[in-house]
Parts: C-alpha cells; sequence; structure tokens
C-alpha cells in the first residue's frame, strides 16, 4: 500500500463574524450563537472566528449586548476550539490611531476573556502600525503561555504590489515577531493562478504558517482555495454553507469535500458539519424573509474583478451617489477610484481606506473638478496620519489639497501625537460607567456608543427607565 503524505488543511469557521458581518450587517446575537456551539467545538477547525470591529460595534450598538460578554460565553462554550479575532492594528477595533497603553490593554483583556488568535492589520500595509499589538500578544504569550498574533496583509493589485514586495513584507512579519501570516483579500480579488504564485513565494519567503482569506463576491473564490492549498496555504477561512457564499466566504463542507481522501483531507465529520448548517438553516430563512438578508449580496458580483473596488465600497458609492441624486454618474466615479488611489500612494481598499479614496472620488466627479474640495480624512492620509503608503503620493494633489502643511513620515499614533499614554484620562471620562475593567476599553473604542449601552444597561439592571429600553427596541435592525 502506497502512503501519501499528509499534509491536512485547517479550516477556519467564520461564520460567528465575517460570514454575518458580511451577509446580515453583524446583527447574529449572542443567543443564535450559544444553542450550537457545543457541536461546533467538535468539529476541530482550526479556529472559530468570533470577534472584531464590526462585531463589537453592532452588539453595543444595535443588540445592546456586551461584547465582552459575549465572548466570555463562547469562551466557555469552546472546550477544545480556538478562538480568533480580527484587530485593526493601532486603531484597535476602531476608527483613529490609540496610544500604545490603550492597545497593549485592549490585548490583555481578549486574550484574558478568551481570545486565542489575534489577526491585526492596517489599512496602508505599514507594518509600523502592527508593532504594538504583536508585542503586546507576545508579551501575553510570555506571561501566560496564551495567545498569538497573526499579521495580515491586506491583499490589492497595482503596479508596486509585485511577488518580491509580498515576499519582502513576509520577511519583515517574520522579524517582527509574528505567529503567523494571513493573506487578507478583502475583495475577492486574488484569483486561483496568482493565489498559487503569491502562496508559493511566501512559502519560499518565510516559515510562518500561512492562511488565506478571501471573499466569493467576485465567484472565483473555492477555485482560488484549491489552488492555494496544492500550493501549500496551511488555512483557510470558510463558512458553514447556510452562511457561506456572496459577500461571505466559501462554504465549509465544500472545501472539506473537495479535499477528502487527498493529503489535505481535514479530517472534519460531515454528519456534524451537516447537523451546524441544519442549525443556522431556520435562521437563514428567517433573515431572508425580514430583508435582513438580501439576495443582492447572494450572487457573484464581477464588477469587483473589473474596478477592482471591495463590493462594501460599491454598494457605499451607490447609497452615497442616491443621496445626491447622482446615481448617473456611477461610471464615472468607478473609473475616478483607481486615479485618486493612485494620487495617495496606491493603498489598499480597506476600511479606512476604501471609504476615504471612495469619498473622495465621488467629490471629485460632483464638484467637476479634482481636488477643488477635500475631505478632512483625505487630508489627513495626504498628510501622513495613517501612516506611510506603498508608493509616493501625488506632488501636485498634495500642494492643491494641503499647500505647505507639514507631512508626517512616522507611524500613526505618532503622526497624530498619541505619544503619552491616554488610558487613564479616558477612565476618568467615563468612570460613573465603569462595572467592569473591560467598560474602559468599550468607551475608548466607541465613547458615544458605549455611553448609550451603559445608560441602557444600568436602565435594565435598575428597572427604572422603561423608555430608554422602548427606545432602543425601536432601534432594532428588521
Ligand atoms: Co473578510
Amino acid at each position: 500500500m502506497s502512503e501519501i503524505q499528509k499534509k491536512p488543511v485547517g479550516i477556519m469557521e467564520t461564520v460567528l463574524r465575517d460570514a454575518h458581518q458580511s451577509l446580515i450587517a453583524t446583527r447574529m446575537p449572542t443567543e443564535v450563537m450559544l444553542p450550537i456551539v457545543d457541536k461546533m467545538d467538535k468539529v476541530g477547525y482550526a479556529a472559530v472566528e468570533c470577534w472584531g470591529g464590526a462585531t463589537f460595534d453592532a452588539s453595543l450598538r444595535f443588540l445592546k449586548e456586551d461584547p465582552w460578554e459575549r465572548l466570555r460565553k463562547l469562551r466557555d462554550g469552546f472546550k477544545n476550539t480556538k478562538l480568533q479575532m480580527l484587530f485593526r492594528g493601532q486603531n484597535i477595533l476602531g476608527y483613529r490611531p490609540y496610544a500604545d497603553d490603550v492597545v497593549y490593554a485592549f490585548v490583555e483583556r481578549s486574550i484574558a476573556n478568551g481570545i486565542d488568535v489575534i489577526r491585526i492589520f492596517d489599512c496602508l500595509n505599514d507594518l509600523r502600525n502592527l508593532q504594538a499589538a504583536v508585542d503586546a500578544t507576545n508579551k501575553i504569550k510570555k506571561q501566560e503561555g496564551r495567545g498569538s498574533s497573526q499579521i495580515a496583509l491586506s491583499y490589492t493589485l497595482g503596479d508596486a504590489y509585485t511577488l518580491e514586495y509580498w515576499a519582502k513584507t513576509a520577511k519583515q512579519i517574520e522579524e517582527m515577531g509574528a505567529d503567523s501570516i494571513c493573506i487578507k483579500d478583502m475583495a475577492g480579488l486574488l484569483v486561483p493562478y496568482k493565489a498559487a504564485e503569491l502562496v508559493k513565494t511566501l512559502k519560499e519567503n518565510t516559515r510562518l504558517p500561512i492562511q488565506l482569506h478571501t471573499h466569493y463576491t467576485s465567484g472565483v473564490a473555492s477555485m482560488t482555495y484549491l489552488k492555494a492549498v496544492e500550493a501549500g496555504v496551511d488555512v483557510i477561512d470558510c463558512a458553514i454553507s447556510p452562511f457561506a457564499l456572496g459577500t461571505s466566504q466559501p462554504a465549509t463542507e465544500v472545501m472539506v469535500e473537495t479535499f477528502r481522501g487527498t493529503e489535505y483531507d481535514t479530517g472534519y465529520d460531515q454528519s456534524i458539519l451537516a447537523e451546524i448548517a441544519d442549525y443556522f438553516t431556520p435562521y437563514r430563512e428567517e433573515c431572508l424573509k425580514s430583508g435582513l438578508m438580501s439576495t443582492k449580496v447572494l450572487g457573484v458580483n464581477i464588477k469587483t474583478l473589473l474596478y477592482q473596488v471591495p463590493g462594501g465600497m460599491l454598494s457605499n458609492m451607490v447609497s452615497q451617489l442616491k443621496e445626491q441624486n447622482a446615481e448617473d454618474k456611477y461610471r464615472e466615479v468607478l473609473e475616478e477610484i483607481p486615479r485618486v488611489r493612485k494620487d495617495c500612494g496606491e493603498p489598499p481598499l480597506v476600511t479606512p481606506s476604501s471609504q476615504i479614496v471612495g469619498t473622495q472620488a465621488i467629490f471629485n466627479v460632483l464638484m467637476g473638478e479634482r481636488y477643488k474640495m477635500a475631505t478632512g480624512e483625505f487630508k489627513d492620509l495626504l498628510r501622513g496620519n495613517y501612516g506611510q503608503t506603498i508608493k509616493p503620493m501625488n506632488q501636485e494633489v498634495i500642494d492643491k489639497v494641503i499647500p505647505g502643511e507639514p507631512r508626517s513620515t512616522a507611524r500613526s499614533a505618532e503622526a497624530t501625537g498619541r505619544t503619552e499614554p491616554e488610558l487613564a484620562s479616558i477612565e476618568a471620562e467615563m468612570k460613573q460607567y465603569k462595572q467592569q475593567e473591560e467598560d474602559v476599553l468599550s468607551y475608548a473604542l466607541f465613547p458615544q456608543v458605549a455611553k448609550d449601552f451603559f445608560e441602557y444597561r444600568e436602565a435594565q439592571q435598575t428597572g427604572v427607565d422603561a423608555s430608554v429600553a422602548d427606545k432602543e427596541n425601536g432601534s432594532y435592525p428588521v
């Protein structure tokens, strides 16, 4: 009997984070998650992704749930499975850079409450914006023997993004002390043969495990995984079938079946996966019926490949143009996006650079003159406040938009003056609401949303202010 050398591929299940973020605007409540955790814990997943910026924000804002409490409940249930989260570099889970002490405190609390793997990305791929989070994770790992950091490269296309660039970046990530690398293809731009090339190159240049994250948006994702696994990728991100495809990930069961009997066999039990799918199917039906899940996001959107614009960015753009009664400018704006992107150093398009570039492109088209007006965020990008872009920015645009202003070449926390600890002053601002250490961090990230939540929580506990509860129920998504 010939023996095949086993190299089982791992799967990270995304149904508790990215899949519902992509398909139902991150609205899955904890009560839907908990009854199936026990079963999910038996699959043997490489990890379950369950936390991130959008899940944190939506928990507080729309679901009126404490995201820390959700994490603790999931940790209780997942006895054998690693829990993973997504982390926006120096922005943590928020939208501005924080001083290092806040980054350290957030990493420490995340791991203490149950996170095992922290996936960290930066919207410009400026690795300096990731170092504090990696160092914080390594510090905890040393102290407690738990926690690992994964640096995600925001995948994008453009002159600067050669195989040499990705190879060099992978080496730097290894030197930074991260435990693994993720290729984060948020728009579904990575096509199968390119994926094979990229994985092979990374494998040749680093010893770190490589995980691949993509979205089904453009329709190529399962084929991309097939080629990437053949090229040696270690883990792929998938979603259980009722929450797969469309703008979400390839289906877990499909990838498991694809590799069955090969050297890449996951070894997962399809009958357990079928029970998990059966559990989520009625919830999917409910979401479709209520309109929370739209059939619009379930098909293939080939435009993402044509325009290299993430699906979420396209739908934002359409609604912004609608508001301005300028839907006829759609094509013009689409053509302006790559030009704006070039002018500001060709960054990847991912939160928040995607919104910054998209909105500026709309301004340029609607004003009838390029850069006649610029958004505050676009100016900050030109000032270097988000960090450095891979390519130089267009000097003419800089001279027009921020004439004579100083520009920073530092990492984002320093460029924006966050060089001193800021946690104590944040705590002083919110101390009347504090019931647990974690509340300070919720407030640091989303001050207004967290304050509203704390008031709601207090009203629930004391039962005095029913009007708050009613008002909040009114803001539940439909
Ligand atoms: Co994603």
